[in-house]
Formats: structure tokens, sequence, C-alpha cells
């Protein structure tokens, strides 16, 4: 989604714009610019479509020590270069990027137009930039501008903001989106994403919903709209770098397929306890004599993040016997929620930055609950708000389509579910078995990705499809969810994701040559009742792909194409089925010639409503 890069005090300000924005090009964006101040003047360049129209109009041609940056993805207004930031002010006074939505914008836009002034673009942005070049035509300095403007804007922002008749000064102000303030040799950057200032910032600080600041080369200084000026303590900046590269993959996605048993074995690394059967979860912060306390678990998230939750659901019930619901984080807020005291609430994101899961958080904490995280960025906005949680470590992910992430976050859960097993029913022999599951479950995963070749031969099937049924039952009911989720996403094929139980309720209807189903069977109790289902989707003409880890013949005999991946624990089996259902998702798009890493219309982290 929109990201924002600005520097103050670097020789050649256009050029670090240029590579912060390079860095948070994974996020997903529709169009690019920067503005860049000469000492008189403030500069800018903006184009539609990906970074290098802008980079063709060389941007590292205006010359200048201050400058900001963006990439925007579209919401008010469609992805034009009038409505790319940075937005001017009419009388060119006043830069303004912004990430977030003004919801009052046209209110502020109307009264604006009767103190007489005009807009060039749909965006919300633009009223910012005007109304704060009113008030400093009005003598007031820029600072106090944004402080005296926020109160008086709903919505949502991070944003940056440059002045002409302050050559070497930024401002910033965040409210629901995050903005991070950079400390390096000489000079003072701000970005959306730490990640984009790595090798330009040393140290890093966070601004806090309500506070405005300014930036000079040498100095920094915050105040609070709630509690006036403050101090905001440095850390040493150790954001992840997404720009590695693709490592000779053909997309970041088959990248992070490919890393995924790494990935998950770093998720598990010191966090497995043989010797007593259990997890080692110190980053939680709760000791198990008040963990012991809490009656059940809810747990939330928002796209794959909440099929996560409801994997985790499962597993929490099954090991720990503990009531556990997920919801979407977006519905859950939104639904005044009755906050219980002895609920353990779990907040799931890879990238810690999505709005709704991060409000959420917040709702859970206004009211007193205990919310933990699981989150995947160390430091995003979400790490930084919880009582406690579980890094997933799965390292950068940069294709929008999770992958890794998602199998990361299932297992974290997993662990988080022996935990709460072990301090409740759960017997040593039983967490004994499930500790020697994570400790293979990296070389099942190295076993599934083996499978591609075969996975790519069942592509066919689908990419013929009108449309694509997912079902499975119990713990493969969510991973259903996800196979279905992840076409849907990068190889834009319609796919819906039932209960296998649920299909004769309606949906059989829809059953026929040119609708097939992948059917997710793990080789669980309720393998018979499933393969009784095949023969109902076979008898409508129904073509079966079967995604399993059981070897029973009779699947043989009833479906198109059988995908076979490595028997693994039955707790962990959504994980290695999952999997199956990336690669066959992966394997799909390609055949059909889609943009992998950038589907339409979709960004990696969704930091707005
Ligand atoms: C997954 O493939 C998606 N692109 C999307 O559903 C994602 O999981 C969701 O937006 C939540 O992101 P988060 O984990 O960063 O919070």
């Amino acid at each position: 989604m929109c990201g924002i890069i600005a520097v103050t005090g670097h020789a050649n300000a256009a050029q670090t714009l240029m590579a912060g924005l390079r860095r948070l090009a994974y996020r997903g964006y529709d169009s690019a610019g920067v503005a860049v101040h000469d000492g008189e003047s403030i500069a800018r360049l903006r184009a539609a479509g990906a970074l290098e129209n802008l980079a063709s109009l060389d941007p590292e041609s205006l010359s200048g020590q201050c400058g900001i940056g963006h990439t925007r993805w579209a919401t008010h207004g469609a992805p034009t270069a009038e409505n790319a930031h940075p937005h001017l002010s009419a009388d060119a006074a006043i830069a303004v990027v912004h990430n977030g939505i003004i919801e009052n914008a046209d209110a502020l836009r109307a009264e604006l137009q009767a103190e007489g002034m005009t807009f060039t673009s749909e965006t919300d942005t633009e009223v910012l930039a005007q109304a704060l070049s009113l008030a400093v035509s009005r003598g007031e300095a820029l600072f106090e501008a944004v402080l005296a403007l926020m109160p008086r804007v709903q919505g949502t922002y991070g944003l940056v903001a440059l002045d002409r008749a302050a050559p070497d000064q930024l401002v910033a102000a965040r409210l629901g989106s995050p903005v991070a303030l950079g400390i390096g040799g000489g000079c003072r950057l701000v970005a959306s994403d730490p990640a984009a200032m790595v090798g330009f910032a040393d140290d890093v600080l966070h601004l806090d919903d309500g506070d405005v600041a300014r930036l000079t080369p040498d100095s920094i200084a915050v105040r609070s709209l709630d509690t006036g000026e403050r101090t905001i303590e440095a850390t040493t900046l150790t954001a992840e770098v997404n720009d590695a590269g693709r490592d000779g993959h053909a997309h970041f996605m088959l990248k992070e397929l490919c890393e995924q048993p790494e990935a998950i074995a770093r998720t598990v690394s010191g966090r497995l306890d043989a010797r007593f059967g259990t997890a080692r979860l110190g980053g939680l912060n709760i000791q198990p004599r008040d963990l012991i306390a809490f009656r059940g678990v809810k747990l939330l998230g928002c796209g794959s993040a909440h099929i996560a939750a409801e994997c985790g659901a499962h597993l929490i019930e099954s090991l720990a016997r503990l009531p556990a619901s997920a919801e979407a984080a977006a519905e859950f807020r939104y639904r005044n929620p009755v906050i219980e005291r002895d609920l353990l609430y779990v907040v799931i994101s890879q990238s810690g930055e999505t709005y709704d899961t991060l409000a959420a958080c917040n709702e859970i904490k206004r009211k007193g609950g205990t919310v933990i995280g699981i989150n995947n960025v160390i430091g995003s906005s979400l790490a930084r708000a919880v009582d406690g949680g579980i890094y997933l470590h799965a390292g950068p992910e940069v294709s929008v389509a999770s992958t890794k992430a998602w199998s990361a976050m299932v297992c974290a859960l997993g662990l988080l579910a022996l935990y709460l097993g072990r301090v409740h029913d759960l017997s040593p022999s039983a967490g004994a078995s499930l500790v020697k599951g994570f400790e293979a479950l990296p070389e099942w995963l190295e076993q599934t990705y083996a499978l591609r070749p075969a996975i790519r031969e069942v592509t066919p099937l689908l990419t013929q499809a009108r449309s694509v049924f997912f079902i499975g039952r119990g713990n493969a009911a969510p991973v259903a969810r996800e196979g279905a989720l992840k076409l849907k996403e990068i190889a834009y094929i319609h796919a819906e994701a039932y209960p296998t139980s649920e299909l004769k309720h309606g949906p059989l209807a829809l059953i026929e040559p040119a609708v097939p189903t992948v059917v997710v069977l793990p080789d669980d109790e309720l393998l018979d009742k499933s393969i009784a289902s095949l023969a109902e989707i076979r008898a409508r003409d129904g073509k079966l792909i079967v995604v399993t880890d059981s070897d029973d013949t009779r699947i043989d005999a009833a479906a198109e194409a059988v995908i076979r991946l490595p028997k693994s624990h039955a707790a962990l089996t959504p994980i290695v089925l999952g999997m199956g259902l990336q690669l066959l998702a992966y394997e799909t798009a390609v055949a059909l010639g889609r943009e992998i890493d950038r589907p339409r219309n979709l960004a990696k982290s969704v930091t707005v409503e």
C-alpha cells in the first residue's frame, strides 16, 4: 500500500528518495512521485505506473538536500500522475505526502473553496496541502499549522510536509498509519516502513498516534496533540531490507515458497523443549500460573492471517481443550465487542501494520483485555502495541500473496497450542510427539517443495476452469479457504471454499465439468466420510483434484489428479497441505501468465480501513 520516504540533510535528496521508494515498492503501488527543495522553491516529479516511469523523468537531476517521496495505492481518485503524491498547494508553498484516508476531506475542501482556493486533483491529500498553505500564508510556522490542523482531520494519516519557506525542514505527523523517524550521519529521515531507511539511518524512533515531529538535518522535536512536548527513545535500526532480489527465482513468491523450510525452522528455533514435551515462549510475557487462568482464546487477523487464526483455533481446542474462535479483525472491532478478562486475545499479522488488526488490538487494550501478537516484522506498530507475543522470524515477505508467513503463522499458533496444552491436560508424551513433529516440519516442507513438477502437471485442470471449489473438513476446512484465496489472488480464477459437509446443502448445484473441486484431504478420522463426498461430486460429472497425505487407493479411483504430500504430524498437516495449495496456485498463475508478485488491485500491506 502507500509508502512514504523523506530526507533532510542528504547531499542528493532525490537519490535517497528513489532508493527508499524502491524499497517500498513491494507493498503495492500504482503511481509514485518526489518533491525536492532546491533552496528557493519546491520541484516535483510524478508518474503513473511503475517506478521506472518516474525514474525515466530523471528525478536525480533535482538538486537539493531536503525532499519527500511517495508510492501511491489509489483510494481517492484514479491512479494517474495528477493524483500521485506529493501534492502541492496551489501557491506551490507546501508539498505533502500522505498515507491513509481523510474522511472529512469533502467538508474541508468546501471550506477552503469558500476561501477562494482551487483544486487540481481528486485526492484527499491535496486538501491537506491547501489547508496548510493557507495557514502558512497567514504567518503560521508549518509545525504549528500541522498541530492546529490535525485535530480537525477525521480519518487516518501518516504524513510529511515540506515548506518553501524552510528549505531544510520536514514536518511529519501520525494518526493510525505508521511513521518512523531515522537518524543518520548529518541527516534525518521519515519513512512509513523503517526498511526504507536502511543504509541511510543508524537509529530509528517511532511516532505514536497524535504525534507531530519537526526534523532538520541535525534535530528532531516531537509534540503530542494530547500531552505536549515529548521525548522518544531512539533504538538501533534493525529492519530487514526487502531488496535482496529474487536470488535467481522467477518471482518473489517462488523464492518465498522455496525459503519456506528454513523460515519454519527459524520460527521453531529455540522454542522447543523436548524434555518436557512443550514449547518455550518467553516473549508472551505471561507466566504459566497466569496462563492457566484463561478460559478461552480469541484469535483475530485479516485475509490469510484470519485464516491462520482459524487454523490456530482448531489447534488450541484440540491440544489445549480450551474454547477458541477466530474472527475477521475488521468485523470484530466494529461490533463493540465484549472483552472478557479471562479470554486471551491473539492478534495475527505478517506486516504488523494492517490497519484493522491494529485497531482491533487497540480496542481490546482500551477495554482492559490481555492481547498477544503473532507478527513477522520486528518493531512494527502491532508488535509495539501488544502485551507480548511470538515473532515469526520468517524473514521479509515481498510477494503480495503470503506463503511462508502464512505457514509460519500456523506454526507459531501450533507452538502456542502446545504450550497452552501442556499448561492444561496435554500429556507429556503427546507433547513430546508434537515437539518431534515441529523438528521434522522443515524436512516435510522440503519434500513438498520437491513435488513442484508434479503439481505443475495438474494445472491444466484449473486453467480451463470457470470457477473452482475448495473443500475440506475439520482442520482442513480453513486450509481449503486459504487455497481458494491464493488461487483468486494470483490466478484471477473465481474460487470458493466450503467445509466438505456443506456441499450438499447448496453448492453441489453448481458442480459440472467446468467447475472442478480441489479436495484438501488429511489422513484423519474423517477420511472415510470425505471419500464418500468425493463420490457425490463424481456423480455430478465434477472433476476432482485431491491434495492429500493419505495413500488410500479409493482416492486415486475417484480423482482426476492426486497431489500426494508427505505424511506429517496430525496437528501439522494444515501447514504441509497448505504449502501444496500455495504451489498449486503459483503454478496455475504462471501457466496463465499472470503477474505473480503484484496481483492487480492488491497491496502487500493494507494500512487503511
Ligand atoms: C495474503 O495472501 C494476502 N495478500 C492478505 O490476505 C494478507 O494476509 C492480509 O492483508 C493481512 O496482512 P497482514 O498479515 O500483514 O496483516
